[in-house]
């Protein structure tokens, strides 16, 4: 087990997520999903007395266990916020400034395992899934509220789920529902025995999406990079799930979501970015074995180009 484990939170591609990362020891660095402040401690540890870090999170439980973790680094402070708005929780003279953006995306193994937080059907609790109070929309409103077409779009975009719409049904016939017991009653009477476990995470991952607004979110932060790293600064991307996979993979490559790069009239490559993984950095089975979660994550990074070309 690496010594920035915690009960609260194992860093995942730890060693790779750092050393690609850190490319100048008295940079400005954001890590925008602080959680136990694993990473921020390995990142700290790389920089010199000059370098700054920004560790940013919504959830005020992290910002409590990363902070009594790294309060007695001067270089290091925490934001209350949401990612996807660094640009206006930063102040505005860092802009262009930042080394190195990270984003370790999805909830930590802390909020998972907390029944209170509702994102887990293995064990009851409310309808919560809300990475934070800031967040106006809960999983109890979105199950209890949302017309059939709506919930239909989120277990099919966010959930990639087949049988979204007798999902979707059998919901709404099943109203009022208060818990993730509940819930998950209702989604198996629809499907079970060898594909429930994996109907279960898909369905409750698209709730927690839509509540989180996390693919919006995303999108926010991936392109506030553009303007806010400086030359020659990375952009560290871990991601669990093909969807957020897709956008990071399509932004680093292109500046765009449709991954499609932009060119000059004489050919030449107007993409923000040169991508660093050709192919994203992936787990070994040594980690997979000690940290299960990690079997999912994707680690794509990219570089801003020093010449923005006229287009
Ligand atoms: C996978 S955990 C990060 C763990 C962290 N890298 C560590 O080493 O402990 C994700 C964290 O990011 C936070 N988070 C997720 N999306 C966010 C967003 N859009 N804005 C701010 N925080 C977010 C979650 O609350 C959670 O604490």
């Amino acid at each position: 087990m690496s010594r920035f484990a915690t009960e609260y939170h194992a860093p995942v591609l730890l060693s790779p997520t750092v050393s690609h990362l850190v490319t100048k020891s008295s940079g400005v660095y954001v890590d925008g999903t602080l959680g136990g402040g694993g990473h921020s401690q390995a990142i700290l540890e790389q920089l010199d007395e000059n370098g700054k870090l920004f560790g940013i999170d919504q959830d005020d439980e992290a910002l409590r266990e990363a902070t009594a973790r790294l309060r007695n680094d001067a270089r290091f402070e925490a934001v209350k916020g949401n990612f996807g708005f660094y640009d206006v929780l930063l102040a505005p003279e860092y802009k262009g400034k930042i080394t190195g953006i990270l984003l370790d995306l999805g909830v930590s193994s802390h909020q998972i395992d907390d029944p209170a937080r509702g994102f887990s059907f293995q064990q009851e609790g409310p309808l919560d899934m809300r990475m934070g109070n800031l967040m106006r929309l809960s999983a109890e409103q979105v199950v209890n509220e949302y017309d059939l077409g709506e919930l239909r779009r989120i277990f099919y975009e966010y959930g990639e789920e087949r049988h979204s719409n007798a999902i979707a049904k059998k919901i709404i016939e099943s109203r009022p529902i208060a818990t993730t017991a509940e819930l998950k009653k209702a989604i198996t009477k629809v499907v079970s025995g060898k594909f429930e476990n994996k109907t279960l995470a898909r369905i409750f991952q698209a709730i927690r999406i839509e509540v989180n607004r996390e693919l919006e979110m995303l999108r926010q932060a991936l392109e506030h990079a553009v303007e806010w790293l400086e030359p020659g600064g990375r952009l560290v991307v871990i991601s669990y799930h093909s969807l957020e996979d897709r956008l990071v993979k399509h932004f680093m490559k292109a500046g765009n979501f449709e991954g499609e790069i932009p060119k000059d009239l004489y050919g030449n490559n107007l993409s923000p970015f040169d991508v660093i993984t050709r192919k994203p950095i992936e787990a070994d089975d040594k980690e997979i074995a000690e940290n299960p979660r990690s079997r999912s994550a994707r680690l794509r990074v990219a570089e801003k180009r020093e010449v923005q070309e006229a287009a």
